[in-house]
């Protein structure tokens, strides 16, 4: 791949953004996906790009930033190799970033003025980039390291907003070493779900009907994290509902809600049904055929929810809304997915917020840190 070219003096009007993706999670091909729809959605105007890929095992290059590249071709998803374009390293220099060539001595490549760090999952969506960037002084996209570690723990994200009122399914926490034990199997029964606590993309979850096959789905979680949540299974639809930080210090403003309804052989919202088969596998409705009650409640609670974790920029909060219209919150996601077929980007459209706008209002909060 050819690599990127960038020059160290900014255009006079243009905000350079540095778009951060690919990563050390297993979600890596998925945030390239989003990267590159972020890329192309980019008015060429208003920014100068600097894309910037992490390789699986947490190299920096300074990529072409091609958007074609970054897309889901044949089933396979892209990746960021060491070949993906020039080593660079990102210095600090105390009030901003710089990108460097480390192979021509301290050569500045580029000097940025905002960083979107459109990576999902460990070291991306965590809290630890978001740490790097607070160090550097530099303003990001997104949620601040408290609330980026907050909503990527499931355990903590369901304390946190159950503290504030929001209702959330019953769970067990296993540390690491430990074993459900029988009175827990009780109080959640059959099915349940077995999931790492910190981890996304559905990577690791098992739906478990029977209390022989526990063990092996414990197992499978923990090869991701230590620790792992025991969920009863919730019937009901899964609704998600898009949250932006307000604008000029308003409150955060909830997007009109999807339903996913996964259909086919697929049991429940995995990574396949997520990604690969996307337009066969899964339904969306947006908006979401909701009675207008439950509507606002799940919006009230995804606004309330971006507030329990002090959340910024955006979120996406995911809700089960069960047959009875209880709703309970499943999970929050502080860098959702930005592919083409992702929720969030579209719930937005719907909601009169068009994707290149979107990015932009994104990257223009950012900057208002400054
Ligand atoms: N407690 C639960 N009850 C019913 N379905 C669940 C439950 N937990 C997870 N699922 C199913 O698994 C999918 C992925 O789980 P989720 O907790 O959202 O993890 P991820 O962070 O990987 O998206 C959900 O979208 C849903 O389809
Ligand atoms: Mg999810």
């Amino acid at each position: 791949m050819r690599p990127g070219k960038v020059t160290a003096v900014t255009t006079p009007g243009k905000t350079r953004v540095a778009i951060v993706f690919g990563g050390r999670s297993p979600e890596h091909g998925i945030s390239c996906v989003s990267a590159g729809s972020v890329l192309g959605a980019l008015d060429p105007d208003e920014f100068e790009v600097v894309p910037v890929g992490i390789t699986r095992t947490g190299q920096w290059v300074l990529t072409d930033g091609d958007p074609e590249r970054l897309a889901i071709e044949a089933r396979r998803l892209p990746e960021i190799t060491a070949e993906s374009g020039t080593d660079i390293v990102l210095r600090a220099d105390g009030n901003g970033l710089l990108v460097l060539d480390p192979t021509e001595g301290p050569r500045a490549l580029a000097d940025v003025d905002v960083v979107f760090p459109v990576l999902h999952g460990a070291y991306g969506e965590d809290g630890t980039i978001q740490g790097m960037l607070e160090m550097a002084g530099i303003p990001y996209v997104g949620a601040k390291v408290f609330a980026s570690a907050a909503a990527m723990d499931k355990e903590f994200t369901k304390k946190l907003c159950a503290a504030d009122g929001i209702p959330v399914g019953p769970y067990a926490v296993l540390r690491s070493g430990m074993a459900l034990s029988e009175a827990e199997k009780q109080r959640l029964g059959l099915p349940v779900f077995v999931k790492p606590s910190r981890a996304g993309s559905s990577f690791g979850i098992t739906k478990v009907n029977d209390w022989a096959d526990l063990e092996t789905a414990i197992a499978t979680a923990r090869e991701i994290d230590s620790k792992v949540l025991v969920e009863a299974a919730i019937v009901g639809r899964e609704i998600e509902c898009g949250v932006l930080e307000g604008e000029a210090g308003g409150m955060p403003e909830a997007s009109v809600l999807a339903e996913v309804r996964v259909v086919g052989d697929y049991d429940f919202y995995d990574f396949e049904a997520k990604y690969i088969d996307a337009e066969s596998a899964c339904e969306y409705d947006i908006p979401a055929d909701l009675p207008q009650q439950v509507t606002r409640q799940v919006r009230e609670y995804a606004v309330r929810a971006f507030t329990a974790l002090d959340c910024a920029g955006l979120a996406r909060a995911d809700f089960f809304v069960t047959p009875e219209l209880d709703v309970y919150l499943n999970e929050i996601n502080t860098m959702p997915g930005f592919t083409p077929t992702s929720m969030f980007p579209r719930m937005w459209a719907a909601s009169g917020l068009e994707y290149p706008k979107l990015v932009d209002r994104l990257i223009r909060t950012a900057l208002t840190q400054r």
